[in-house]
């Protein structure tokens, strides 16, 4: 099918639930407002006004998710940056909710930053039609609604302080992967009629900055990045043959894929299938290489290798005047306690192997398929396939692989919504805005989807001369909105 018709199969999906109910024109209402205040952890109390239930789109699917909630810190003004939160979780529907102390939505509004937390629908969500339950926040609901909360915060501009020109979207895990597609795939035309028969504000949607924790993204490659890495781990080894069979299957279809993005290093050495392996390697001991300097323990049972010597430091002054040294050791090393390990100051080497059979002992592997599950084998089917099913509650399998396990074959509609929902392809395409800045990161021992998903997203953003700072943070799982002091001072660096 042609692209233009799969577009108006898919607009046309959306209008029929929407022509139900007339609705009101777009409005910012200012009289939904009250003054508040927030308790940081350190005591210090951050006043606000708060404007709640804000409703981004003409054409209300579902009121209980479509809307925004706006947080104004005393002191903002036009010229202040605007900090989105998602809290979108598991591919998931998620409330307009209030800033909390303990995460970067407190923290964003304490720094002055104008703060938006907006709703989506999401794949569980469902409205009532007559008789008939709808699930209205299939893919790329949860996108478009994001999508039309920024529209509505340029429509209404005047209305608000904060400045349009500087929106940061932070989002963790499926809401991280969000916060990824918001900021790849600004004002691209494919979404515009959905967007249009949603009665979003016709205005631009792309935005300044995207921060992304853990992103579970580009999913139709997220299976075969999983058993790539972790297809050698015991715990795979272990399966039963059959399962075994598919984690190679798998596995077998990831060199050709990395090699086909035409990736490369930040010093300019090309990525490829063959080298990749040593890159994950390099990124994991430059984490816990920075973890040891800020005196983290690194056990030496996780694969890592060190240099010989102990911490060293030169004597001063040659050692004239100081005591003499124990024996053995040419210098009395400074600050070394006894009984302390006694590693080398330098990370030298990583069995990654063994290194991956560690972080499986700290959360065992998802199944085979970890993603695109639903039916291969007689799995269950996982979130991503609820995300890509229909308005009457269908899983759905998204990849051709998967499909093809069941003897199908994927709609081009279903086709065309999994292309919505991956920021990968959308990264230097012409027609798009992307965020001029990424903020990526992705624990060194989550393994909730496979590092080359976001090794790859920031060597994409890289390619096409996005400002990326991305790093694999030491013994961080699954998870988000940590070292906020480390995300803010870099938010100020790139707003000055
Ligand atoms: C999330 C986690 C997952 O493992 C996944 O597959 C999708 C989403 C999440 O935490 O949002």
């Amino acid at each position: 099918m042609k692209r233009k018709s799969i577009l108006a199969l898919l607009g046309a999906a959306c209008m029929v639930s929407a022509q139900a109910k007339p609705q009101a024109p777009l409005k910012f209402d200012a009289s939904k407002s009250a003054k508040s205040s927030l308790t940081m952890p350190d005591g210090r109390i951050v006043h606000y006004t708060a404007y709640t239930k804000q409703y981004f789109v003409s054409q209300v699917e579902d009121s209980t998710y479509q809307y925004l909630n706006v947080f104004v810190p005393e002191g903002a003004t036009e010229q202040t940056p605007i900090f989105v939160r998602t809290y979108i979780g598991g591919y998931m529907e998620s409330t307009a909710g209030y800033p909390q102390a303990a995460d970067a939505s407190g923290r964003a509004l304490a720094e002055g930053y104008v703060l938006v937390i907006p709703g989506s629908r999401g794949r569980r969500s469902t409205v009532k039609q007559g008789k008939q339950t709808l699930y209205t926040g299939r893919a790329p609901k949860g996108l478009l609604d994001l999508k039309a909360a920024i529209r509505y915060l340029r429509h209404f501009d005047r209305e608000l302080p904060g400045d349009t020109e500087k929106i940061i979207i932070d989002g963790t895990s499926a809401g991280g992967a969000m916060s990824a597609l918001v900021g790849a795939t600004g004002n691209h035309p494919a979404y515009a009629p959905l967007l249009k028969a949603m009665g979003a504000a016709d205005e631009r949607d792309d935005v300044f900055a995207s921060v992304c924790f853990c992103p579970i993204t580009d999913l139709e490659h997220a299976d075969m990045a999983y058993e790539w890495l972790y297809g050698g781990t015991a715990s795979r080894q272990a399966l039963p043959e059959v399962q075994r069979q598919l984690t190679e299957e798998l596995a077998a279809q990831y060199p050709a894929y990395l090699n086909s993005l035409g990736l490369a290093r930040p010093d300019g050495r090309a990525l490829t299938a063959d080298n990749y392996r040593d890159y994950i390697k390099e990124l994991l001991i430059e984490s816990a290489q920075a973890a040891k300097d800020a005196g983290a323990n690194i056990a030496d049972t996780l694969g890592f290798s060190f240099s010989a010597e102990v911490a060293f430091q030169a004597p001063i002054n040659g050692g004239v005047g100081q005591p003499p040294a124990p024996a053995g050791l040419p210098f009395a090393p400074r600050g070394m306690r006894r009984g302390a390990p006694q590693q080398g100051e330098y990370i030298t080497g990583l069995d990654l192997e063994k290194y991956l059979n560690y972080v499986v002992t700290t959360q065992p592997l998802k199944g085979v398929p970890a993603f695109d599950s639903y039916q291969v084998d007689g799995a269950e089917a996982s979130g991503e396939n609820g995300l890509f099913g229909d308005a009457r509650g269908s899983d759905a399998n998204f990849t051709p692989w998967a499909a093809g396990k069941t003897g199908a074959k994927l709609s081009a509609e279903l086709l065309e919504r999994v292309r919505l929902m991956n920021p990968m392809g959308f990264i230097g395409d012409a027609q798009a805005t992307n965020a001029p800045y990424w903020y990526l990161r992705h624990g060194a021992r989550d393994r909730d989807t496979a590092f080359p998903i976001v090794i790859n997203l920031a060597a994409q953003l890289r390619k096409h001369g996005r400002a990326v700072d991305f790093k694999l943070p030491w013994n961080r799982p699954h998870s988000g909105d940590y070292a906020l002091n480390e995300l803010f001072a870099w938010l100020k660096a790139i707003t000055r």
